[in-house]
């Protein structure tokens, strides 16, 4: 297989009866319709859409449907008291610090921290070697911006974190994805489309517990990436806030830890494993890449919060957050046997579904032809009021309709086996 290259923009026009939108080709004007006459916007938001997944989701939320859509944390999780007392004390007893700016790059002790974490984790850092982000999502934006021009080749995995398309949508790449077996991404694959794609530069790759796949990629998919990343010189966006969340087995390192030519940048996150509601990620890579990221985040939003920044400081100071990942890891591995069991149990034999160690996501694939986004509006919600992620959103290039993302992390037992029951009923029917 399988390597799809996305050909550039088609011309995108499209009308919604709430806000009536009007895209033109990406060569031409792009503009908003209003009711004054339409307004011009920069040629970039051609790609910058909404999406009819969103819609589909707006329905999942809804109190009588069960959703195994969202990629939320289990809020039940949450050190709400620990949290509580350190907010109160940042403001009480250095409020006119806690909440004046700081600096860009994050609090000095907090990127002691996490250089600490990281080099735990088999990835020797120094402090100036992390930049602190509002959640890793802002790094994704922050490298697109840094690294893209419009055009340029983007390899991901196939299918993808639909957050880094959306993230590095507005630079125009062009996508080449690449498929995934239970190892991770397929080396042929990505060493036939780098040699046929020469000008590629930039590798985005979810390499632990997979968004929305569920898979992680194997020590020797890791080597070989590395080998080939040098030998094609590609900056690699290793995007791993799942990391911690490891159920069973032994982590294999990271790419970071394999790298000696300074050409990847590792993301990570406090949202899975403290909050995500404080918004705080880090970026780790070479000091000047970090530099440089950190000044698109001057520009962007100036700093990340301080207070959020000194109460993730001194959650790390004062409390285990180890301790706390192991409840986590608890709680998810339980969850996750729960969902694998029922629908080993009431899902007909030809869906097939990952068994992912970590994370928070299975990824279906139902027989081809199966189209699960129509399948959810028409029998899923209305019949069993269960929602999933239809899967087509997440492929960069060719969607694919039979594929579904289901999150095992926030639903009671008994709600994910009611509703993968429920789902597997109508599934049977569909013969
Ligand atoms: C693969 C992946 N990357 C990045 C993020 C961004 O997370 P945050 O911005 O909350 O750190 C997520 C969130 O779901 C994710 O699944």
């Amino acid at each position: 297989m399988t390597a799809h290259v996305a050909q550039p923009a088609e011309p995108v026009c499209l009308t919604q009866p709430a806000e009536p939108i009007c895209l033109t080709q990406p060569e031409g004007p792009v503009c908003l319709a209003q009711p004054g006459g339409p307004i011009r916007l920069a040629r970039r938001m051609a790609r910058v859409q909404p999406s009819a997944v969103r819609d589909l989701l707006r329905l999942g939320a809804d109190p009588t449907v069960t959703s195994f859509g969202g990629g939320y944390p289990d809020a039940g999780l949450f050190p709400l008291a620990g949290l509580a007392e350190i907010y109160r004390e940042a403001i009480a007893e250095s409020g006119r610090e806690t909440l004046q700016y700081s600096v860009p790059e994050g609090i000095s002790r907090l990127r002691e921290q996490v250089a600490a974490r990281m080099a735990q984790d088999g990835m020797p850092t120094a402090p100036d070697e992390v930049l602190i982000l509002q959640g890793g999502q802002q790094g994704l934006d922050l490298a697109g911006r840094m690294l893209i021009d419009p055009g340029d080749i983007v390899i991901t995995e196939n299918p993808t974190f639909l957050g880094a398309l959306l993230a590095f949508d507005p630079n125009e790449p062009r996508y080449l994805g690449i498929d995934m077996d239970g190892e991770g991404m397929d080396m042929a694959a990505l060493e036939a489309a780098l040699v046929a794609n020469p000008t590629a530069r930039v590798l985005y790759t979810v390499p632990d517990f997979h968004n929305p796949a569920g898979v992680t990629m194997s020590l020797a998919r890791r080597q070989r990436l590395m080998e080939l990343a040098n030998r094609h010189d590609l900056v690699v966006l290793e995007d791993a806030p799942y990391r911690a969340l490891r159920y069973e087995g032994v982590a294999p390192p990271t790419l970071r830890s394999m790298d000696t030519e300074g050409r990847v940048i590792h993301f990570g996150s406090f949202s899975k494993i403290l909050v995500p509601g404080m918004r705080l990620g880090w970026a780790v890579g070479a000091p000047a890449l970090i530099e440089r990221l950190g000044l698109l985040k001057l520009a962007a939003d100036t700093q990340s919060s301080t207070i959020n920044m000194v109460a993730a400081s001194r959650f790390l100071d004062r409390f285990d957050i180890d301790a706390h990942i192991v409840t986590i890891r608890d709680a998810y591995r339980h969850k996750r046997d729960v969902m694998l069991a029922a629908l080993r149990r009431h899902f007909p034999q030809d869906i097939g579904f990952t068994e992912p160690a970590g994370g928070m996501f299975t990824w279906l694939t139902f027989p081809e032809g199966f189209d699960a986004a129509a399948f959810m509006r028409d029998h899923a919600l209305p019949e069993a009021r269960v929602a999933y992620v239809p899967g087509a959103t997440f492929f960069p290039v060719e969607q694919r309709s039979n594929h579904a993302r289901l999150s095992f992390t926030t639903n009671s037992d008994a709600d994910i086996e009611r509703g993968i029951a429920a789902l597997g009923v109508l599934l049977r029917a569909r013969r």
